[in-house]
């Protein structure tokens, strides 16, 4: 006798996975789909306990891959920042945080199909701290509208950031620190003699996180402005982001020798900066536009060429330029253990021909910074 056998109609929206043998218990692996429509997706299918769910690769926060996240119970957490989902229905375990489309998952016999039409569409309601979001609002309005008067500057004057990079606590154990007071002197010489705004940031004042490696992660996980200052509210990096970025002409920084590098807050500072240049390297983004920079560099020993090389390395890549004689740097040699006096070597007559060097260092910043933005330097060559 003939049998008839009729099959079972599949709605259109079903889309061939794998083997369901395919994704081990506890493991995930992800599609590429394309819709009818050529509208490509990345969706992750997680196995629990050997029932299988699918919800969006793409996390909602900036795009990491949650198929790559950790698993615990049904609740992934996304390898980039932390963000978390539960793979049942794409929805945030924390209330009011953002979801994820979440796909159903139709297991016949022994393979696995995925229904293209999410079946919870995910919601997007987190919004940053306010500082974080100005800031980040201000940097795009700023690069914008960069053929226009400049929206943050409200005076003609050049601004030069002097940012103090040592550690020296004066609270406690006054001491007067020579690169800091260099730096002073600089700032000084910019104000009365070449007419700037100035302003300095000492960076023992703030308060911020050393850089947790998200580029490592993925260059795409290191963000602007820095993902730290966005998770944490007290985090105080942003004022050295909104000074660089958006206020300043000339940025000089002065550093102390420390063991043969920078000081270890300068560190500190430059690692948390790579996301301003990592946004030329993943989204052709140049922050920073027309500025200038030079370099204080004192130690008691030595090692100022060895610094100086450095610095002058890490700011080109950020994107700034160099006037003549960029850095001046001053040490007193591999003998002068009496490093208590480095500060009065420096006012004393001995250093007189460093304050010149200093003045020459600043006024070729000024200069340059002044011939950049008069030809918009950065407009021309990018
Ligand atoms: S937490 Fe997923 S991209 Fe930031």
């Amino acid at each position: 006798m003939r049998r008839f056998v009729t099959k079972r109609k599949q709605p259109s929206s079903l889309h061939y996975l794998c083997l369901k043998t395919e994704i081990a218990e506890g493991n995930s692996k992800v599609f590429s789909i394309s819709s009818d429509k050529g509208i490509k997706q990345e969706v992750a299918v997680f196995n629990i306990g050997g029932n299988f769910y699918a919800i969006s690769n793409v996390c909602a926060h900036k795009g990491g891959p949650l198929s790559q996240g950790i698993l615990e119970k049904s609740i992934v957490t996304c390898p980039w920042h932390g963000w978390k989902y539960d793979v049942r229905n794409g929805k945030s375990p924390h209330r009011g945080g953002d979801s994820v489309n979440s796909f159903k998952i139709h297991s016949i016999r022994n393979k696995l199909y995925l229904d293209l039409i999410p079946s919870k569409l995910g919601t997007a309601s987190y919004r940053p701290h306010k500082a974080y979001a100005e800031l980040r609002d201000s940097v795009r309005n700023h690069l914008s509208h960069i053929d226009k008067d400049s929206i943050i500057q409200t005076d003609n004057k050049v601004h030069v950031l002097g940012i103090s990079t040592t550690n020296t606590n004066d609270e406690i154990a006054p001491r007067k620190s020579t690169s800091e007071r260099s730096l002073e002197f600089a700032l000084d010489f910019a104000k009365n003699k070449l007419g700037a705004n100035c302003h300095m940031i000492k960076l023992r004042n703030l308060k911020f996180r050393h850089c947790e490696g998200y580029y490592s992660k993925n260059a795409k996980a290191c963000i602007f402005p820095c993902s730290i200052s966005e998770i944490d509210k007290a985090d105080q990096m942003l004022e050295v982001y909104e000074r660089v970025i958006l206020w300043s002409d000339v940025v000089l920084v002065s550093t102390p020798i420390r063991w043969g590098n920078a000081s270890s807050l300068y560190y500190q500072m430059v690692q948390r900066m790579n996301c301003v240049q990592n946004q030329s390297v993943t989204n052709q983004q140049y922050l920073i536009r027309d500025k200038a920079a030079a370099f204080i560099i004192t130690g008691g020993q030595d090692n100022v060429q060895h610094v100086a090389g450095e610095m002058l390395m890490f700011w080109s890549q950020l994107g700034f330029v160099f006037g003549k004689f960029p850095f001046v740097g001053w040490n007193r040699g591999w003998y002068a253990e009496d490093t208590e006096n480095n500060y009065n070597n420096l006012i004393s007559d001995h250093g007189a021909s460093m304050r010149t060097d200093i003045m020459r260092t600043v006024k070729g910043a000024v200069e340059m910074s002044k011939l950049v933005k008069e030809k918009r330097y950065d407009e021309q060559i990018m």
